[in-house]
């Protein structure tokens, strides 16, 4: 079981590969369709996922790994394949999201916690014979006034642990996403301790609950200035904060750290990634998993028209190429604009 784990988290970090993000649930693909003025009808997000599983160049190059909505697993593409094999024939692993959602936490004002632990067994059972091989549950921290307590960062810690011996003991490997949200006046230095608290908090609990470190993938945040603070980072600072961070808290037995991207802009996100890999030496790979991130320019040139699909098709490919150098620090500036 161990051989296996090991074997699909190695291969969710291939060199040069990351994962694309494209397990927003109902409620949040439909903001995604609105700012396009889609409908948001299941037939919609099917043709509109589908149209991304099938841009080959994007899929067979840059993507090791697709992580999927419960709905989207069980859904057959317009030719009636199930969609998960039109992931797997492009080399790519379907992943599914597990979780719930975030709710308010009882006694913590203004913070969450992840829910989706009852039944989850069974869940995984059924997921992985629809041909799931990996798994995702987000926790979520709020940076702000007092904020976060200690009690959110230990039971959402807890919960991602839990979830983990679960996917686990399924044969799935388990990303592992503690969420530090980048909203508030903080600075880069706040996001840092926090960031800092979240992973060990989360490292000990993996211990404790025997998740095998070796068949995990982590998704962190990057360490950035919060969105509403006066004093930007620029990108080398970010990526000596988030590398610094990184080392002091994630054990080195984890094959590969793979990105969110948290709602920074296409081109900050791979900037970022591009310089942590081009500065330092580290003992994971780092790579991404973006949502925002990689969809974004092909959302938008899509539209919601099937006449566009090759275009969408396309903006993808350039995206998930440009993340593709930044996981090997190869990406320059100067290719965006030559595209
Ligand atoms: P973003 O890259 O848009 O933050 O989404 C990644 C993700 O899967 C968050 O859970």
């Amino acid at each position: 079981m161990t051989v296996e784990l090991e074997t699909t988290a190695q291969a969710m970090v291939a060199d040069g590969k990351g994962i694309l993000a494209a397990d927003e649930s109902t409620g949040t693909i439909q903001k995604r369709f609105d700012s396009i003025g889609a409908d948001c009808t299941e037939d919609n997000r099917r043709d509109y996922r589908e149209m991304l599983f099938r841009a080959s160049d994007a899929m067979t190059n840059y993507i090791s790994g697709v992580i999927l909505y419960d709905e989207t697993l069980r859904q057959n593409a317009k030719d009636g394949t199930p969609i998960s094999q039109i992931i797997s024939d492009t080399g790519a692993i379907p992943g599914i999201k597990v979780d719930t959602g975030a709710k308010e936490l009882a006694g913590c004002p203004g913070e969450k916690v992840t829910e989706g632990l009852d039944g989850l067994r069974e869940r995984f059972a059924e997921y992985y014979d629809l041909g799931a091989r990996f798994a995702k549950w987000r926790a979520v921290i709020t940076i702000g006034d007092g904020i976060p307590s200690r009690t959110c960062i230990q039971t959402n810690a807890h919960a991602l642990a839990r979830y983990a011996a679960l996917a686990q003991e399924a044969k799935i490997v388990p990303i592992v996403e503690p969420e530090v949200l980048m909203d508030g006046p903080h600075d880069i230095a706040r996001c840092f301790e926090v960031t800092e608290a979240a992973l060990n908090a989360l490292y000990s609990e993996l211990y404790t609950q025997k998740v095998h470190l070796e068949g995990t993938i982590l998704k962190p945040n990057m360490v950035l200035s919060g969105t509403e603070c006066g004093t930007q980072a620029g990108v080398e600072e970010v990526a000596e904060q988030t590398v610094k961070c990184l080392k002091r808290a994630v054990p080195s037995a984890v094959p590969g750290l793979c990105f969110l991207s948290g709602g920074q802009s296409d081109e900050d996100a791979t900037a970022h990634l591009s310089a942590m890999n081009e500065m330092f030496d580290m003992p994971w790979k780092l790579s991404f998993s973006y949502g925002r991130a990689l969809q974004a320019a092909a959302l938008k040139a899509w539209g919601g028209k099937a006449e566009n699909e090759a275009a969408a098709q396309s903006a993808f490919s350039h995206r998930a190429k440009m993340n593709s150098l930044a996981a090997t620090g190869e990406w320059k500036t100067t290719l965006e604009k030559a595209a």
